[in-house]
């Protein structure tokens, strides 16, 4: 009888109904508690004008069965009545391996400007067992992040087989998925499908990063395929550099379940009692104007609220990677620093190869985890450089590795109780090397110091590039339980990260692993940028960047001009400015024109950089299905935008024969020239800028930017007049 009431009072029977929205300023997630307290998901998407008419939402009425709770669950345990995919499945310390989950109370606050935080309570009512829901509302931006934590105060360990960190219900006639894969040098490219009855599952299992075979990001667009400018769009990616999975599960009543989290895949967690388990948040934005919508909300937010001073500057830089790969000396590095100079650059970054001395990094095959300077190549140390670049008058930059170790390093000998590896197998490298176990908290210490050391020796050090080429083979940790390694790997890493953060906070890092194998919004809270991909051919840049554009804002984007591929400057250098422009290239081999148009591209870049950073984007054309491809930065005053074309296919001459493109984000209102800038030396632009449009015109009928075989790209600046 006391137990009975016991259970009354903490999980009441409810008079009615609770509805609980989560709200940002276009859109709403509203969960239901039913009367026996089942948090269910009754709407996603439009706000409504009337927040009482939530409660007119017809939610899950069409079914009959038992379980139909379970369907439209806003976190689904596992184990008891549950006939579909779970959110949640454990083990309890006594073995039953079942999970309830009812509301206890909720609450929602501000936690900073513009910004919601809804913290739902959910328990077992048998077990001391809770899972909070955790839904943060940027209301401006029109994004929620969405995780969960997981506590129990159980006798003995509970285990967590999965463990989501959102779990979303939409309702539509069809649904229409896009999803990025790829592999190293061709990353991200789209794929759309129509998802049919069943599952269908977006994973990774490399262990240090997220993506190589599938990016962790996906566009679903609702009733039709996903537009650029139209229709609802869901769009979603998990802040998770480790192992994901999407779950995509069209249930028997046609409406789509979403499941989404870190990977459960080998990773079955030990939780103590007591101790939280905190998932990593989706990152998600509904739409009702397309992709086009979905990726201007996630910039805002991304600049706003996730990538360090997302809304400041960036440094434009010469990169000596393409340039001279391993083969440099402090000469030719002192040399390489006045070209930089002379280009017109902010910093000189100095990639792979400066270090290990008993096994010299003279290429990829030794020497990683020695992070001491060469003494052959740099006999006077990093420090001389510094200052030499200084001199120079540009900063000075450093690549580093510290995660990985080749086995023919001096750490490799010293610590091999350091290195992921198997016992009883044969050890396995990827690019020539291993990755150390950032799930111990000495390699952390040890990984911390690598930069920590850096800074005190060199305190004026202006940039860092942070690499990570390998994958993790034979997943086994010496010092941690072999199923944590995986989730522990990513939150060793965060940890790191964190503490580096903590003293250097307003240093630029740029994110790398082999390309863009490691570019997730988990990471992107410590590195002002990321670098997309090592295919820097630039027409294949173009769709790499296009494709990038989807998620992440151009101002994280490092885009290099060098020597891939046979296009003239002007086009590398165009394919460039779309983000964070700089130079992976032989300055001094440069003919005097190039130098010369480079030299005056910078100028104009520096003019341009504050609408292309903090513009939104506007994709008028894509490199998929156009000749020309296409793309507007437009300030948020709609006073200045920036126009780049590409040809991108000329079969039958087809950049000749250009209909005008129409724009887009201007103020129809207001009065623009159209001014075409970045021209090569000496050449004159079809384009006059005397004439003035409306925005309206510029919108309604657009304009040829006379992209063809003469002129393979086309810079334009829209600027308002007569304010
Ligand atoms: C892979 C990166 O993507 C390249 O830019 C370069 O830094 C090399 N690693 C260096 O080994």
């Amino acid at each position: 009888m006391r137990l009975l009431l016991l259970l009354l009072l903490t999980f009441p029977a409810f008079a009615a109904p609770i509805e609980i929205p989560i709200e940002t300023n276009r859109t709403a997630l509203v969960i239901r508690v039913d009367n026996e307290g089942h948090l269910t998901i009754v709407h996603h998407g439009k706000r409504l004008q009337q927040a009482t008419e939530y409660a007119r939402l017809p939610g899950n009425a069409r079914l009959y069965e038992g379980y139909s709770e379970f369907y439209s669950s806003a976190y689904t345990p596992a184990g008891s009545r549950n006939l579909l995919e779970p959110a949640i499945q454990a083990t309890h310390a006594d073995g039953n391996p079942s999970l309830d989950l009812m509301y206890v109370r909720h609450e929602t606050k501000p936690t900073g400007p513009g910004i919601t935080r809804t913290d739902i309570l959910l328990k077992d009512p048998q077990y001391p067992f809770e899972v909070t829901l955790h839904y943060k509302a940027y209301q401006k931006e029109d994004v929620l992040e969405g995780w969960s934590t997981i506590r129990h105060t159980e006798k003995k360990a509970v285990t967590l087989q999965k463990f989501a960190s959102a779990n979303l219900y939409l309702s539509a006639n069809h649904y229409y998925l896009t999803h990025y894969h790829g592999i190293h040098a061709g990353e991200v490219r789209p794929e759309e499908t129509q998802l049919t009855g069943g599952m269908k599952v977006l994973d990774s299992k490399l262990g240090t990063r997220a993506q190589m075979f599938q990016a962790p990001m996906f566009m679903l667009s609702l009733n039709q395929p996903a537009q650029e400018e139209q229709g609802e769009v869901l769009a979603g990616t998990l802040a998770w550099s480790g192992n994901f999975q999407f779950q995509f599960e069209l249930d028997p009543q046609h409406n789509l379940r979403l499941l989404a989290g870190m990977n459960p895949y080998a990773s079955a967690y030990t939780l103590e009692p007591g101790r939280d388990f905190t998932t990593p948040a989706l990152i998600y934005t509904f739409s009702t104007q397309g992709m086009g919508g979905a990726s201007r909300s996630l910039h805002r937010w991304a600049r706003n609220h996730r990538i360090p001073n997302g809304n400041g500057d960036r440094l434009t830089l010469l990169n000596n990677w393409e340039a001279t790969y391993f083969g440099f000396d402090e000469p030719k590095l002192v040399e390489l620093f006045k070209d930089g100079r002379k280009l017109g650059v902010d910093l000189f970054l100095l990639d792979d190869g400066w270090f290990g001395n008993k096994f010299p990094r003279n290429n990829d095959r030794a020497g990683l985890g020695d992070w001491q300077e060469n003494r052959a190549k740099l006999p006077h140390g990093l420090g001389y450089l510094v200052k030499e670049a200084e001199g120079a008058g540009i900063k000075f930059g450093i690549w580093i590795e510290p995660e990985m170790v080749n086995p023919k390093s001096e750490l490799y000998t010293q610590h091999p109780d350091w290195v992921i590896k198997l016992p009883n197998r044969p050890d396995a490298v990827f690019r020539n090397q291993q990755v150390l176990d950032l799930s111990n908290p000495k390699v952390q210490d040890f990984v911390y110091g690598v930069v920590d050391d850096l800074f005190t020796k060199n305190p004026t050090l202006g940039f860092i590039k942070w690499d990570c080429n390998a994958v993790i083979y034979n997943a086994y940790s010496a010092t941690n339980p072999a199923n944590h390694l995986y989730v522990d790997y990513g939150r060793g890493l965060y940890r790191v990260l964190e503490r580096l953060r903590a003293k250097y906070p307003t240093v630029p890092m740029m994110l790398c692993s082999g390309g863009g194998a490691r570019v997730d919004y988990g990471a992107l809270q410590y590195f002002t940028e990321y670098w997309p991909s090592d295919n820097t051919n630039p027409t294949e840049r173009t769709f790499i960047q296009y494709n990038y554009s989807s998620f992440f804002p151009a101002i994280a984007s490092c885009n290099h001009v060098t020597n891939s591929g046979s296009a003239p400057i002007k086009f590398r250098t165009d394919v460039a400015m779309m983000g964070k422009l700089g130079y992976d290239i032989v300055v001094s081999r440069m003919p005097a024109n190039d130098l010369a148009f480079s030299q005056e591209a910078l100028k104009t870049y520096a003019r341009l950089k504050p609408v292309i950073y903090q513009g939104d984007l506007f994709r008028l054309q894509s490199p998929h299905t156009h000749d020309v491809m296409s793309v507007l930065y437009v300030s948020d005053k709609q006073d200045k935008a920036v126009w780049f074309s590409y040809l991108i296919s000329d079969r039958f001459k087809a950049g000749a024969d250009q209909p005008p493109i129409r724009l887009r984000g201007l103020d129809p209102a207001k009065r623009y020239t159209v001014q075409e800038t970045n021209l090569m030396p000496g050449s004159k632009s079809p384009i006059d800028p005397t004439v003035v449009y409306s925005g309206d015109f510029l919108m309604s009928v657009g304009l040829d930017p006379v992209v063809g075989g003469g002129r393979t790209s086309v810079v334009l600046e829209v600027t308002a007049v007569g304010q």
